[in-house]
């Protein structure tokens, strides 16, 4: 039995009270404090989860050296200096998405936490969704076969945020998503981002991200705040099968489909061949992949949990934040250069930065 490790919660907003409690209900963890500029709102959390030293000042967190850890759910532009601060204090650090408001930021973190020994995860809650983690080990174990494309669509009627468009609010889900699912990670070589304010509020409320991977396959995001129904979807297309996840369908969260092209037939051939020829269809069943149902966040938790103890990199580490972060900033420079693509570091492409 592993000795269970002090956290203290920083933000205690709206995201912050679903980490508290499941902070609280781990058996890795012991909640030790709660930490909010607004120590009312840190207050709250604390009684709603049976209580917790509750403060306002991060120094104190920061100085008291039976806190192993803290978990940051504070807004973006804070994570580096609260991350940074803690990393310095030798705590280990978990983040919430996105890791950082910048790449440069981001970087620094990874690099610190890096050259200190110390785990740094990002919080990619979707990622540890039991459908999720199925599509994971679903590719990894083959049964798709190579990857064709992938198609992302991720739209509701969303409130215009005043400081962040739509591409930072929903893409960052399907981007750590494929970036935790996909063989290698997400190794995007560029992004085109194209998006409309069809309100004039002066940000994107609708978005496209087109990404080509680092072997060729084309990735389409499409995010809408303005949509009237809900939809949460990402079609992996295969070789062998195609994955359709789909969020919002308790009973059939993931699919996988026979259905396809019959690559076999045509394997040889060259592209005017294949041009000329009829394509031959696959017209196979399609089947429910079955995941048991449990609250991701129990899941984030322990593996950040598991990763300090285990003295290796979370699932999703601080690299993934920052591949997703990378994705994100090149299509505000493609939003801003009228939807031209913009590429991507190298590192990126390889799929690899630091750990
Ligand atoms: N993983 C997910 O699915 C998910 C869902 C929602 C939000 N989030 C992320 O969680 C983070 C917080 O979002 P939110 O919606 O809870 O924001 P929020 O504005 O509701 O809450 C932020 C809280 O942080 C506090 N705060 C700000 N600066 C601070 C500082 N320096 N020290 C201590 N407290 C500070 C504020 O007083 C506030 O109570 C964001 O990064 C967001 O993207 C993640």
């Amino acid at each position: 039995m592993k000795k269970r490790l002090n956290v203290a919660v920083v933000g205690a907003g709206y995201w912050g009270p679903h980490l508290g409690r499941n902070l609280r209900a781990s058996r890795e963890w012991n909640l030790a404090a709660i930490c909010d500029l607004d120590i009312d709102r840190a207050r709250r959390v604390a009684d709603a989860v049976g209580g917790a030293s509750v403060t306002a000042d991060l120094q104190s967190v920061l100085s008291d050296p039976l806190i192993d850890a803290i978990a940051i759910a504070t807004p973006a532009k804070t994570h580096h200096e609260i991350a940074m601060a803690a990393l310095e204090a030798g705590k280990h650090v978990m983040v919430e998405k996105p890791l950082a408001d910048t790449p440069e930021h981001g970087l620094e973190m990874v690099v610190r936490a890096a050259e200190r020994g110390l785990v740094l995860m990002a919080d990619h809650t979707s990622c540890y969704t039991p459908a999720v983690l199925k599509m994971r080990e679903l590719i990894a174990a083959g049964e798709i076969g190579d990857v064709l494309f992938v198609d992302s669509l991720r739209v509701n009627f969303g409130l215009i945020q005043p400081d962040i468009d739509v591409f930072w609010d929903l893409a960052p889900h399907d981007l750590s998503i494929l970036d935790f699912i996909l063989p290698g990670g997400l190794r995007a070589t560029s992004v085109a981002a194209h998006g409309s304010d069809p309100l004039s509020s002066g940000t994107s409320s609708i978005g496209h991200l087109s990404m080509p991977l680092a072997d060729g396959v084309m990735a389409h995001l499409h995010v809408n705040w303005l949509n009237p129904t809900r939809t949460r979807r990402i079609v992996i297309g295969g070789t062998r099968h195609t994955l359709v996840w789909d969020d919002l369908n308790p009973q059939q969260r993931l699919s996988v489909y026979d259905r396809g092209v019959d690559l076999s037939s045509i394997s040889h051939a060259t592209a005017k061949d294949r041009r000329a020829a009829n394509v031959p269809y696959r017209s196979g069943e399609a089947r429910a992949s079955a995941a048991e149902e449990r609250e991701a966040l129990a899941a984030v938790v322990a593996e950040f949990a598991a990763a300090i103890h285990g003295h290796r990199d979370a699932r999703t580490s601080g690299a993934a934040g920052l591949r997703v972060l990378s994705v994100l900033d090149a299509a505000a420079h493609s939003l801003a250069a009228f939807g031209a693509p913009q590429p991507l570091p190298d590192q990126l492409r390889a799929g690899g930065v630091a750990a």
